[in-house]
């Protein structure tokens, strides 16, 4: 499927002399240098990335470091000093005013931190807004309103003004009226960040949903990682208004680029990041009609597991047997025989966290593929392993002595930023 949302080369510059900033950020010099040489502040750096539909793309990084810059420049609220930018195959970095009018009115939706309601319409009336500006006659406009308002779970409230919603509320009207355009890209700059942590919780559960929906490809911006982990299909860092890592939970989590993004992944829970497949062990299975009772009573001895995963004949897993199942069978009898009826697999791609309570009680977890078939069993010590295992990687924390090694253009003092990377987290609370 082409993209919904392409971006190449993308910079912007601040200040009086973006061409030359440029150039000096194409040679490698970095932002405290061309600001010093330029007064120009390169707030977004060379970004590249393409959206499919349906992707949630979460950008982190630390304050300052050109997020917010990026996602404006995407429905040109900022507009880029180079580039290009195509939304559903439109280049939009360099066209006029109606033009972009319309772009904004139909395929691109963006949402706030503080999202501005207009306090004297109704709920409906301000999810409704969008489409009127569109032209949408009020019959069809209503509909569709109603309908996104359904989707964010306001449907009672259509007649309510603003003042008697709450905080989660509001956000859920803005993020309706950000949908009932049906749009191709929806930016969200950090739409969470003012909300409690359980209704926060809710809202990103609720955005996987209408992503569903909808289908649109979401650029989201956020300062809490578990936020970023959980919701983004890929999760780009960003540092100095470029992107250091773009990969999945999973990439930036084992392999963070470097200790920028380590120091972002420290504190993360890794059972909830890291997948059943990277703690699963071989376990040759038994095969249904050709291994027998006996044998497989054998084979159980053999092994530091209380049960044995039995397959079909195109390694579909089954079921298990254990020693309580296999005994006082004939020896003879096909394994499939004995199987343990509540025996569960679980899915390669889920998140260690699920298998936590069955492998603390000694139960050999089987592992399969999206289509059933046998892939091994979770290995209890490899869990203990990785999620115990050094959170940086084993390399030194983040200071300014390091990043001056890793630069040859710093200053002797680390910027504000790079001292504040250590504390990721804190630096925003
Ligand atoms: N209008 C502007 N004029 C000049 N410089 C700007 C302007 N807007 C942003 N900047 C600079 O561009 C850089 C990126 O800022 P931006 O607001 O995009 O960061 P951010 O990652 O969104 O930060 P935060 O996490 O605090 O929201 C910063 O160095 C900032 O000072
Ligand atoms: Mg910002």
């Amino acid at each position: 499927m082409p993209p919904k949302l392409s971006v190449r080369n993308l910079f912007k510059v601040f200040g009086p002399r973006p061409g030359k900033a440029i150039r000096l950020a194409g040679s490698g010099f970095d932002k405290d240098a061309i600001f010093r040489e330029t007064r120009s502040v390169v707030a977004v750096n060379d970004i590249s990335f393409d959206l499919a539909p349906g992707e949630i793309f979460v950008v982190m990084g630390l304050s300052g470091s050109g997020k917010s810059t990026l996602v404006r420049c995407l429905n040109r609220l900022v507009d880029p000093s180079r580039g290009s930018i195509r939304v559903d195959g439109t280049e939009i970095a360099d066209i006029g005013r109606e033009a972009l009018r319309q772009i904004r009115l139909r395929k691109i939706s963006m949402v706030f931190q503080h999202f501005a309601l207009f306090p004297h319409k109704t709920v409906l009336e301000n999810a409704e807004y969008g489409l009127k500006m569109q032209g949408v006659s009020p019959q069809e406009r209503r509909e569709r309103a109603l309908q996104a308002l359904d989707a964010v779970g306001l449907s009672g409230w259509t007649e309510a003004l603003p003042e008697a919603l709450s905080g989660g509320m509001r956000q859920r009207v803005g993020i309706a009226r950000a949908l009932a355009v049906n749009p191709e890209v929806l930016l969200m700059d950090e739409p969470f960040g003012a909300l409690d942590p359980l209704i926060r919780a809710e809202m990103q559960k609720e955005l996987l949903r209408l992503r569903e929906r909808y289908n649109c490809a979401i650029v989201f911006i956020s300062h809490d990682l578990n936020e970023a982990l959980s919701l983004g299909d890929r999760i780009a860092i960003m540092k100095d208004g470029r992107f250091v890592q773009v990969g999945t939970a999973h990439e930036i989590v084992t392999e963070p680029a470097d200790d920028y993004v380590a120091a972002f992944t420290r504190d993360v829970d890794r059972s909830r990041v890291l997948p059943a497949a990277v703690v699963t062990a071989d376990l040759e299975p038994l095969i249904a009609g050709h291994d027998r009772v006996g044998a497989a009573r054998e084979r159980l001895e053999e092994v530091p597991h209380d049960s044995l995963p039995v397959v079909d004949g195109t390694s579909r897993f089954i079921g298990l047997v254990d020693a309580e199942s296999l005994a006082d069978r004939p020896a003879r009898l096909d394994v499939r025989e004995a199987i343990r009826k509540e025996a569960a697999a679980v899915q390669s791609d889920a998140p260690i966290v699920e298998v936590f309570g069955q492998c603390a009680a000694g139960h050999t977890v089987p592992v399969v593929s999206a289509s059933g078939r046998y892939k091994g069993v979770i290995d209890p010590l490899q869990v203990f392993a990785v999620l115990g295992k050094d959170q940086t990687n084993g390399e030194a924390e983040i200071d300014g002595r390091a990043d001056d090694e890793a630069d040859p253009m710093a200053d002797e003092t680390p910027p504000p930023a790079i001292a504040a990377a250590g504390l990721p987290a804190r630096a925003h609370a």
